[in-house]
């Protein structure tokens, strides 16, 4: 695997390629507004050098509507790009419905993913289907590094403590670099890897070789009692402890007064730091599970939180 990166990196989705059209525009707009300036600079050196016999007498009055012009056309243009870029932005920033959910964490200096319908890992490898939207989900172990995917034009911080999203649907089957591109430490230069993007067949090959017996929520109820959380948690329990059946998505009552949505990010907060967020009218006796449970059980804890129906989690 080379690390070497082409000079222009190959474009392995619609979006990417619409970067590169504005990528290419600005440029041309930039040189279009500069290129005047400097050749003007260097044909009045030329003609008004000193001791060339040439008219210096400072004109009076110009013209109000050249002074105009070229200062709003190219600050028209300059917006016109703006609001391409933006949408550009707000497109890469919109998460698709549906979309194939991919969660990953990174710490020195590896990058690690789970698939969350099939619970299938790689590690500094990231297996997609072509055509179909994919949601990833990240989080540091550490300290703050950076999802760098260059054949999709897409970047995304990977902060520790926090959870960031990056969507995208690559189009174009092949094997790209997939970097972090946050300074992380020593190792810093050869955290990467490679994403590969497959048909939708080859992509069910794969998950099939890569045999995960069970999906991230399956394994989440696992570690749901393992960790001892379904004896407070569990439907048949006699603590007073929240029931999580149903709960993800919904609107939590604080102690304190104010409301919370319960997404990922409270759940994990709420398992590492309880005491931050209690909900109204149960007693703050839930203890903390911090360094103890690591990133990626978290996510799959987070993920049977989530994807149980109220009415699976009472089978049991
Ligand atoms: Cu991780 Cu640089």
């Amino acid at each position: 695997m080379s690390f070497i990166t082409p000079l222009w990196p190959p474009a392995a989705s619609e979006y990417a390629q619409q970067v590169d059209r504005l990528f290419l525009g600005f440029s041309a707009l930039t040189l279009l507004l500069v290129l005047p300036v400097f050749i003007l600079i260097g044909i009045f050196a030329l003609k008004y050098r000193r001791g060339r016999d040439v008219d210096r007498t400072h004109r009076k009055g110009g013209s109000v509507w050249l002074e105009t012009s070229w200062a709003a056309g190219p600050f028209l243009l300059v917006l016109g790009f703006f609001g391409w870029a933006v949408a550009l932005y707000v497109d890469a920033q919109t998460e698709p419905v549906g979309a194939l959910e991919i969660s990953g964490t990174a710490k020195q200096w590896m990058w690690k993913f789970s698939h969350h319908p099939g619970g299938q890992r790689e590690i500094n490898e990231l297996h997609v289907p072509a055509g179909e939207p994919v949601k990833i989900t990240l989080t540091s172990q550490d300290v703050i590094h950076s999802l760098y995917l260059p054949a999709l034009r897409l970047k995304q911080d990977v902060l520790p403590g926090r959870y960031t999203t990056l969507s995208f649907t690559a189009d174009r089957p092949g094997t790209y670099t997939l970097r972090c591109a946050e300074f992380c430490g020593a190792n810093h230069s050869v955290m990467g890897g490679r994403i590969v993007v497959q048909t939708p067949r080859d992509y069910a090959r794969w998950l099939s070789r890569s045999g995960a017996d069970r999906s991230l929520a399956q394994r989440g109820k696992l570690l749901f009692r393992q960790y001892g959380c379904s004896g407070c948690h569990g439907p048949a329990s006699s603590v007073k402890a929240p029931d999580l059946a149903g709960l993800y998505g919904r609107p939590v009552p604080l102690e304190s007064g104010e409301t919370i949505i319960a997404d990922d990010q409270y759940i994990r907060d709420s398992i590492l730091f309880p005491q931050r967020a209690i909900a109204a009218g149960y007693p703050p006796i839930m203890p903390t599970f911090r360094n103890v449970i690591e990133e990626e059980d978290l996510i799959a804890l987070t993920a049977f939180i989530r994807d149980t129906r109220p009415a699976d989690w009472r089978e049991e």
